[in-house]
Order: C-alpha cells, then structure tokens, then sequence
C-alpha cells in the first residue's frame, strides 16, 4: 500500500519540535471495555447504563452493528449511554465494523452462539485481518463460516449454532479477542466450557461477564490459565464506569517523556495489571512517572499519573510482556530512539496482524527518520540516538497507533515529522490533535 493510498480522504499532519508539553491530559474511555460494554449490555436482560464511554468511530461501528441485531442502544449524553438488551435475530443487512477487530470478533462469538446468521464486513484495514483464528475454533460449538481465503477474510457469512455446545478449548494465540470471542460463544452452550490461554492477555471480558450475573471462574494454569464458564445463564444488565484508556495514555507519556522540560498529569488512568506493560518498562528506562491515588473504579485499578520530562536508557523487554503493552509497541519504539543504548522488544509476533503490518510500519517509520533499527524473528532492536534526525514522512497504512506514535516523535525530533494520515486516529482518540495542542504540541496541517 502506497502512502495515503487506500484512504482517498487521508488528511496528512506534521509535528514540530515543541517547547515544554505542560498541563492535564484527560484521556477519553478505555475503548476495550466500551467495546464490551456495549456488546454484553445488548445480550443483557433489561437495561444497561454506561458512563464514561469511548464515542470513537470503532466503538460506534460497534454500536451500529448491535442495532442491526436488535439491541436498542440511547446516547444520552457524553460518554452515557443506555443499552437495552435483545434476543439478537438475523440482520437485514451486512453488518460493517469499519476498522474494528475487537467490535467484528467480539460479536463474531456472541452471534456463534446463537441461532442467526449474520455476513460481517470493514474497512480496508479490517478486511485484511485473518478472521479464521476467531471463527476456526467458534465451529466447535456448532458454528460456520464463509469467509475469503484460509485466513477467512471479510466478508465473512457466520451461521450461528442452531444449539451451541460447550466447549474444551486451548486458545494458542496470544489474543484477547479471540479469547472473548470463545467465551461470549460459550454463554448460549448448554454446559460448562472450559477455555485455556497460555498467555495472560487482558481480561476484561472475563470481568464484565461476572458483572453482568455470568457464573465464570478463573484459575491459573502454568503460566496461563484457564477460565470455566457455565453457559445457558442469560446475561443481567449493569452499570459499566469505564475508565481512561492507557494505550490513549500512551501517546501523551511519552511526548512527556521526550520533550524537555515538559510535565503532564494524567488523571484516572485504568491500572489493570494486564495493560501496564508499558509504564512499567518505561520506568525500567528511567522514565519520571509518578502514580498517586490508585483506586478501584467500576471494578477495575486506576490511579492519576504525572510524567516529568526524562533522560531514558535502552532496557530489553521479555517477550512474556507483550500481551499486557501489545497496542505500546509503535510508542515504545519511539521512546527508544530517545533513549542511551539500544532498546530489545522480543516476541512481537503478535503486531503483524494488527490494523496494519506494525512492525513492518515501525521500521518503516524508524527508517524515514534516521533512526537504525533491525529486526529479526519477530524481536525489534531500536539504537537510541542523542539526537533523533526526524525530516521523514510516515506512511501509516490506516492505522491509528502508527499516526500519533510518529507524531509524538516530531515533538522532540531535530526536524519535524509528516505522518501522511491522520482520518484514522478517530477509530480510538477522537480529540487527539485539540488535546495535543492544548498541551503545547505543535501539529500543522500539510497541503498534499
Ligand atoms: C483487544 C485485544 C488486542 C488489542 C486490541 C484490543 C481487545 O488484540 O490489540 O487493540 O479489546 O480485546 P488481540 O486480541 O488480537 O491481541
């Protein structure tokens, strides 16, 4: 894909070298759990309030697909909503998720478990993205599927299990959707399913469908584990608080980070010990990150950060840390080229089937702004420099994450940083730019 290619809308951004970043960044709702919150509430007996929810175009791509399933969903106000929940029936039409591998796989399992049919569709982006490992293993419980090739490309035609069976499952990727997928299949079996995953990825679903009244339990198995759910148990609606998102987070950390002189406080950002492999490798480097007032928020961690402008040093980061930073790499990799030394990410299998090739994009990205880097087996090594050079244009091949990471590299970079989209950041961070520039960031639009 060329530059801006599959996006004829694609609107290019430049950062420039910012003065200190300062003041309060107020991230917006962790999109993970709107997602959920969303889904669960609209197979929910009765009414689900949501406070606090992500309105980005992947969450609303969500919401879109759930009315065509019959659930009646209410904006209320910022952030509110009110979900009441429906015996989901075959939808007129295709169901289009846009770019959302969470909303499409998420409802790919609860639709499994039910007996509709349902055709799904997305973007360019999405339409890439292998769906088989989400609906291989949904044939177990009596599901079947048309899709485009043996990666089962969108669109993809799902009949759901005329009466699902529960299932004894060993999840072998390390992916969350695919995980929660299985489990919202597993509400509608007759019986007790047992799904295992070798690696702790986050666990939200697993704690929402507890709130919801699911009879789920979790226990640990080697160093994954396995959770036991009893299916044929309808759903009851709840009250869903979302907290901040920390990939958001992520973007404003590290411009704090790198940009001299900056301090920015980051309130009520979700702490879940699945999603902080992030800040806990940046503080390995050195970062100045304080956490104050951690606390529980609608069942899940959270805490206020403040991040002071700091001299970083390359660490190596295990490969068993993925799971719980996998949407942190891109960011992670531009702090590295901040750092003393040479940063080692290992295991990131995982990023080559995310909105884009993103290690793929990252060593693009790296390449265009003078930044070494190399990669091999699937581990990245970024070599620090003093001084990054910047001056390069970043294709970001519709993905979000690979825009505001090499944005934030223009903020502190020697010259400024052209990404050639930016459309795409409001699949997740709606605000992004306005909240940058509230901060000091310097973001200029590019005549194409
Ligand atoms: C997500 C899981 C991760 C992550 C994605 C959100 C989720 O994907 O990259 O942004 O909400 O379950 P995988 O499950 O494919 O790792």
């Amino acid at each position: 894909m060329r530059p801006g290619q599959a996006n004829p809308d694609a609107r290019a951004l430049r950062a420039r070298k910012a003065s200190a970043l300062k003041g309060l960044f107020e991230v917006p709702g962790d999109k993970s759990i709107s997602q959920r919150a969303l889904i669960l509430g609209a197979m929910a007996a009765g009414e689900t309030t949501v406070t606090g929810l992500l309105e980005s175009e992947d969450v609303l791509s969500t919401a879109g697909a759930l009315r065509a399933l019959g659930a009646v969903l209410v904006r209320e106000g910022a952030g509110a909503w009110r979900v009441t929940g429906a015996c989901w029936t075959t939808p007129a039409a295709p169901l289009d998720f846009g770019k959302s591998g969470t909303g499409s796989r998420l409802v790919m399992g609860a639709v499994a478990g039910m007996p509709i049919r349902a055709i799904f569709t997305g973007d360019a982006s999405l339409r890439s993205r292998p769906m088989a490992r989400v609906l291989e293993p949904l044939t177990q419980l009596g599901a079947r599927f048309e899709g485009d090739g043996p990666k089962a490309l969108m669109p993809v035609t799902l009949h759901g299990a005329a009466s699902a069976k529960p299932i004894t499952y060993q999840v072998r990727v390390a992916s969350a959707q695919v995980k929660s997928a299985l489990l919202l299949a597993a509400l509608n079996a007759d019986g007790i399913s047992r799904i295992s995953q070798a690696a702790l990825t986050r666990d939200h679903t697993e704690k929402m469908l507890s709130a919801f009244g699911a009879k789920i339990t979790v226990g640990s198995a080697g160093q994954g584990e396995t959770i036991v759910l009893q299916g044929g148990i309808r759903l009851k609606a709840a009250q869903v608080e979302v907290p901040r998102d920390p990939s958001s987070a992520a973007f404003a950390l590290v411009a704090g980070l790198i940009v001299p002189g900056s301090e920015i406080s980051l309130p009520a950002i979700l702490l879940n010990p699945r999603r902080i492999g992030l800040i806990q490798t940046l503080l390995e480097m050195g970062a100045d990150i304080q956490i104050t007032d951690r606390r529980i928020s609608g069942g899940e961690e959270i805490g206020d950060l403040t991040v002071r402008h700091s001299q970083l040093k390359g660490v190596t980061v295990p490969a068993e840390r993925a799971p719980s930073m996998i949407d942190e790499y891109p960011i992670l990799a531009v702090a590295a080229a901040f750092a003393r030394g040479q940063t080692v990410m290992m295991g990131l299998e995982e990023l080559r089937v995310k909105e884009s090739d993103r290690l793929a994009a990252i060593m693009a990205g790296l390449a265009a702004n003078g930044v070494e880097a190399d990669e091999s087996d699937n581990n990245l090594t970024v070599r620090g420099m003093p001084k990054v050079p910047g001056g390069g244009t970043v294709a970001t091949h519709l993905d979000h994450r690979i825009a505001m990471s090499f944005l934030t590299m223009g903020l502190a970079s020697e010259n400024p940083v052209t990404v050639d989209d930016v459309t795409m950041i409001a699949t997740s961070f709606p605000d992004y730019e306005g909240k940058m520039r509230a901060l000091g960031a310097v973001l200029e639009g590019v005549k194409s």
